[in-house]
């Protein structure tokens, strides 16, 4: 048994996330957390909002809300819908958490004792009658190459070209419309990345284990040179910058981390969130010199999050020179596309995690995301193929088989398994396939291939459909009781054996597959192991109402409709 630290990118809190979302991070770092808690190892999965910067400040503004107040709702908003989800989080916590506070004022400060962060000057648009200094997209103006009214400081949305704010044609403040803007000194912390890039690498090149995605996006980022980073910004949400005693920073009086700076550490922040609420120690997860060295710690993300967690955040780490645990396996997934653009939270534009469960249950679309997800490639969703896949891989081959053995059993069998005959050569045959399949399910699982290893397990299935033709106890039952008694014994031993198998993907479904059979056991089960007579014989069974409802096509072209797909 191995102690197994499992993170997922921590969600913005602007709004419930969408199916890319949830296939990119959340659902992965789950499957493999129930996976391996199946497996008998010591898991802790955290995830948290992410509740700083810009976007929430916006987000907040156009919901007319005070940030704090949006944070609160949106925060419970988003923990409700991961449990809708079945997303077995130990803890999810939230980056502007009082623990997350102390930890990245912590990091600063080391940091910046041991010579890696510095004051400098930049010049930036203050707004006068906001009485503050404006991020790049909160000035708007006229595009100076195209002509765009209302162009955005930091691009342009009409003709797309990267913009600095003092470019812009009769600039305003986007907070309150103000043309009153001034170009001031404005002092920062800044990061030198510069410094610590050889110690960067030298750690990149330790982590032999990483997947060669993650090595080259963060070798890219070495090779093109880093540069020293601000790190804090002039808005008020968000972590303060304190001086040596707690108390303002004089000369950076009212200014805040940069959002990318505290999110990472709320990994660290809420374990501590989780161990204050449950009374267990955090430390043994983080601190090499305090346990955390026996830690195996896992990643999971999206591909436009790698560089933050390869290169900027080891940055922080590294340069605080303490010994905190670092990420031993990091696994980035592409894109979910939707009708050929993307999915799009601010323009909402797609498939969100609430809605999701209003069309179909959460193990349904478990399967889905996972079995065909974004893994090596950016993945298109369509709902032909969520109904295609749904029917044939659930309702035909896993659902047809629990229902139609366990029918039998109840109409044929008086509802028990029935002793009597031998397992014989079709018995040995389909063991020996099983535990094939079940040896190459597991090892695609250890290797994070959440699309082969669901490949696996549907081949399992399918072995069983094609046992239950062979052996036909239906037929066999005309002539001879025994060997159909074995056939349905058989079938009935690998529905509990199937539950087992899907219960790291579809938790709801695996407890009441298992217990069609009477079986409570969803642990994983070791291939060598593996017995097709295990079940108490006379151990009641009952059939289950439906498994997974197919899925018409009138549902498809309404959801198509509703939605508004192609
Ligand atoms: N909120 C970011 C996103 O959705 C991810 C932050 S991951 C963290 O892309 F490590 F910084 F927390
Ligand atoms: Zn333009």
């Amino acid at each position: 048994m191995s102690r197994i630290l499992i993170t997922s990118a921590l969600p913005y809190i602007n709004g419930v996330k969408h199916l890319g979302n949830l296939a990119g991070s959340m659902l992965p770092a789950d499957v493999w957390a129930r996976f391996k808690r199946a497996q008998g190892h010591d898991v802790l999965y955290i995830c948290a909002t992410d509740e700083h910067g810009t976007p929430a400040e916006l987000a907040a503004a156009a919901a007319g809300q005070d940030v704090k107040t949006y944070c609160d709702e949106q925060h419970e908003v988003q923990r409700r819908a991961g449990a809708d989800f079945n997303l077995s989080y130990d803890w999810f916590g939230r980056s502007s958490s009082p623990q997350n506070r102390r930890l990245t004022q912590h990091f600063a400060r080391v940091l910046e004792d041991n010579g890696f962060i510095e004051e400098r000057v930049d010049r930036m648009i203050y707004s006068v009658d906001d009485g503050r200094f404006l991020p790049d997209r909160y000035v708007e103006g006229t595009c100076p190459h195209c002509g765009h009214v209302g162009a955005r400081g930091d691009q342009c949305d009409s003709c797309g070209r990267l913009l600095d704010p003092t470019d812009l044609i009769e600039p305003y403040s986007a907070v309150s419309g103000s043309r009153n803007l001034e170009v001031r000194d404005t002092r920062h912390l800044y990061l030198l990345q510069t410094k610590l890039a050889d110690d960067i690498r030298a750690w990149v090149d330790s982590k032999a284990d990483w997947q060669p995605l993650a090595k080259a996006i963060a070798n890219k980022h070495l090779d093109e040179g880093l540069i020293d980073r601000g790190i804090t910004r002039d808005l008020k949400w968000g972590v303060p910058v304190v001086g040596p005693d707690g108390g303002p920073r004089p000369g950076l009086e009212g200014k805040v981390f940069y959002v990318w700076f505290d999110a990472p550490i709320e990994y660290i922040a809420a374990t501590e969130e989780w161990a204050e609420a449950t009374g267990a120690s955090w430390r043994d997860w983080w601190r090499t010199d305090e346990g955390a060295d026996q830690v195996r710690y896992v990643q999971f993300m999206g591909k436009d999050n790698v560089a933050f967690h390869t290169v900027s955040f080891p940055a922080t780490i590294i340069g605080s020179g303490e010994p905190w645990k670092t990420v031993d396996q990091l696994k980035a997934f592409n894109w979910l596309n939707w009708y050929g653009g993307k999915f799009s939270t601010s323009q909402k534009r797609g498939v969100f995690m609430d809605q999701a469960l209003e069309v179909a249950p959460a193990d349904v679309w478990r399967w889905h995301l996972t079995a065909y997800g974004p893994e090596h490639s950016d993945a298109a969703f369509t709902w032909e193929q969520f109904q295609s896949t749904t029917n044939k891989d659930l309702a035909d081959v896993l659902g047809n088989f629990v229902n139609r053995i366990v029918k039998f059993t109840e109409s044929k069998f008086d509802g028990v398994v029935p002793e009597g005959g031998e397992p014989g050569p079709l018995e040995a045959a389909l063991q020996a396939d099983i535990r094939a399949g079940i040896a190459e399910a597991k090892a695609q699982f250890e290797a994070m291939e959440f699309r082969k290893a669901c490949q696996a397990l549907r081949a399992v299935w399918v072995r069983g459909n094609e046992y239950l033709q062979e052996a036909a106890p239906w037929t066999a039952l005309k002539t001879d009781r025994e060997a159909a008694a074995v056939g349905v014994r058989t079938g009935l031993n690998l529905v509990a054996l199937f539950a087992r198998l899907a219960a790291p993907v579809m938790p709801e479904t695996a407890a009441r597959i298992a217990a069609t059979v009477g079986a409570e056991d969803l642990s994983w089960p070791e291939a060598g192991a593996v017995s097709l007579d295990a079940l108490p014989k006379g151990q009641t069974v009952s059939a289950p109402s439906v498994l997974f409802a197919k899925i018409e096509d009138a549902q498809v072209a309404e959801w198509a409709e509703r939605f508004g797909g192609a």
